[in-house]
């Protein structure tokens, strides 16, 4: 393992930027995007629905089927599943309520935890997440964790989903984001908090460009 690699956390709660915010990061700094929800929806899409009924060994069984890799840096990182690049496939409500399912799973995230930190001997990294800096890479240098109230978001969501033309309702997906916060924040296992020794950063009243200005100026010494 090189010692030099570094790893930037960023975590918080649906809807408030990560993704965009990680990707330009990792950019910027030129090292790779690990998108941890990611891996999380893709154990919801393949066994998500029957996952809470088995056992720790068949739950295992499945993990073990499942071998992750990361390449390239910045907008161009590629996440792959047994070689193949996680695609959209992923990116739909369904997957994202089957991903909250195992999200709560011990087994499920002990797993991915280990499959992170294995990533991360291997490459710098920019890891956007939930438990990013609380759990799974506590000595990172740089932590930062973005939060919004959900009505922002929802309706940051709201533009997003009227711009690609798609129907949307802004008191439901506020309403949505509300449970989706509950869940995350009250699971018992790895709840979405922020590190005591993150960067906190309020994006409620900021663009993107703020943010990022945000988070680049801890990078400046
Ligand atoms: O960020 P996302 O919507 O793609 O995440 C999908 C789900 O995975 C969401 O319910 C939160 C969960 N998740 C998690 O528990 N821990 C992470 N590090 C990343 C995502």
């Amino acid at each position: 393992m090189q010692n030099n690699l570094r790893v930037v956390t960023l975590d918080g709660p649906a809807g408030v930027g990560k993704t965009t915010l990680a990707k330009r990061v990792a950019q910027e700094l030129s090292i790779a995007y690990l998108d941890t929800g990611a891996m999380f929806r893709i154990f919801g899409w393949k066994f998500g629905e029957a996952a809470p009924k088995m056992s720790e060994e068949e739950l295992e069984a499945h993990i073990a089927q499942y071998s992750f890799t990361l390449s390239g840096i910045g907008f161009d990182s590629v996440l792959s599943v047994n070689g193949t690049p996680v695609g959209d496939e992923i990116r739909t409500e369904e997957v994202a309520a089957l991903a909250s399912t195992v999200a709560k799973l011990p087994v499920v995230r002990d797993a991915l935890k280990r499959v992170q930190r294995e990533i991360s001997t291997q490459t710098s990294l920019v890891a956007e997440g939930r438990d990013m800096g609380s759990v799974v890479f506590p000595q990172a240098k740089f932590k930062f964790f973005l939060d919004a109230t959900a009505e922002e978001r929802g309706s940051r969501r709201f533009k997003q989903l009227q711009e690609m033309g798609k129907p949307a309702n802004l008191d439901l997906i506020i309403s949505q984001i509300k449970e989706r916060d509950m869940q995350d924040r009250t699971r018992s296992v790895a709840p979405l908090v922020a590190a005591d020794d993150a960067h906190i950063i309020d994006t409620t009243t900021l663009n993107i460009d703020g943010v990022f200005a945000a988070i680049m100026e801890h990078f400046a010494e």
